[in-house]
């Protein structure tokens, strides 16, 4: 408990009123003495922006204990394998945002996009031409990229990371009772040309959890929950800067209106539909199936900030 010296003489100070023009200078001078210069920056730029949409609206008092209640049920909401304050930030657009800053590219290299929350579990370690379908779905697909530099030049010896949904629009972590840990999942290592491949199937789109506070802000502006179908890919090459990407399926519906905001047109892929009875057979997969193509371009590491 701290402790407080209360033997001082009281102070003969009438103080200022604080009022409604006066506060926000009141608050972002009393963070004037924080050490941490950046921590002081953040908050100084939180408050005065927060005050500024409080003098822009005006709420009522019942509005400001909506949106207290709100944050309550968010943070409620959240436990060691649920982020709701996360998915909160990805349908603000805040996530997207923030990761369009922090990986800035050089021409030529793979656009970043969100992480998500379902890369909560370790890839397991798979070799090129495996599946990471482990339950056999309908529509098999063949993936191949490879991972290169800004010049064209392979990497070989890059972990490529990839996970998705399933074709009903489900993670492995979802559903633990229809689809076994790790399906969907794989970690991959290019070989000496740079080259990755795998088989799997063709995802679906699908929603974002709505069963919480989120959900309930997507139903009250009208908004819909779907993401386009996609993979999920993170390259990591040494001395390159990692990438966390995804391909989307082209033609997928919600490509145009996805609840995160993370499509870029550079990443929407044709997985087209391939009828070759030897290629199937050579990559292990029915006839006919589907095939997509990602090269995924790293730069330097502490290229552009
Ligand atoms: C995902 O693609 O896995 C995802 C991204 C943001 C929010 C929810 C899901
Ligand atoms: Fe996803």
């Amino acid at each position: 408990m701290t402790t407080v010296d209360r033997s001082a003489d009281a102070v003969d100070v009438v103080p200022e009123d604080v009022t409604e023009e006066t506060v926000t200078d009141a608050v972002v001078d009393s963070l004037a003495g924080t050490p941490d210069a950046r921590l002081r920056e953040l908050l100084s730029a939180v408050v005065r922006h927060l005050h500024a949409a409080v003098r822009e609206v005006e709420p009522t008092m019942a509005e400001w204990e909506a949106a207290i209640d709100f944050l309550t049920a968010t943070g409620q909401t959240c436990d060691a394998t649920r982020q709701e304050f996360v998915l909160l930030s990805d349908v603000l657009g805040i996530s997207a945002l923030t990761e369009n800053i922090n990986h800035r590219k050089v021409a030529g290299a793979t656009e970043a996009t969100v992480l998500g929350p379902f890369h909560m579990t370790e890839s397991p370690v798979r070799a090129n031409g495996d599946t990471i379908d482990l339950v056999g779905g309908r529509e098999p697909c063949v993936v191949t990229g490879r991972v290169l530099t800004t010049a064209g030049d392979p990497v070989p010896g890059a972990a490529v990371d990839v996970w998705q949904a399933d074709e009903n629009g489900f993670y492995d972590v979802q559903v633990p009772d229809l689809q076994p840990a790790g399906n969907g999942r794989g970690l991959f290592t290019t070989d000496a040309d740079g080259r990755f491949w795998f088989t799997t199937v063709v995802p679906s789109f699908y929603p974002i959890p709505t069963d919480g506070p989120v959900g309930s802000l997507l139903a009250a502006t009208g908004r819909h929950p779907f993401r386009p179908a996609h993979i999920h890919f993170i390259a990591d090459a040494p001395g390159f800067e990692q990438v966390t990407t995804h391909i989307f399926v082209a033609g997928s519906r919600y490509l145009d209106s996805d609840a995160v905001f993370a499509v870029k047109r550079s990443l929407v892929r044709s997985f087209d539909a391939v009828d070759d009875a030897e290629g199937a057979a050579r990559s292990g997969v029915a006839n006919p199936y589907r095939h997509a193509e990602i090269d995924l371009v790293v730069q330097p590491a502490g290229g552009p900030a």
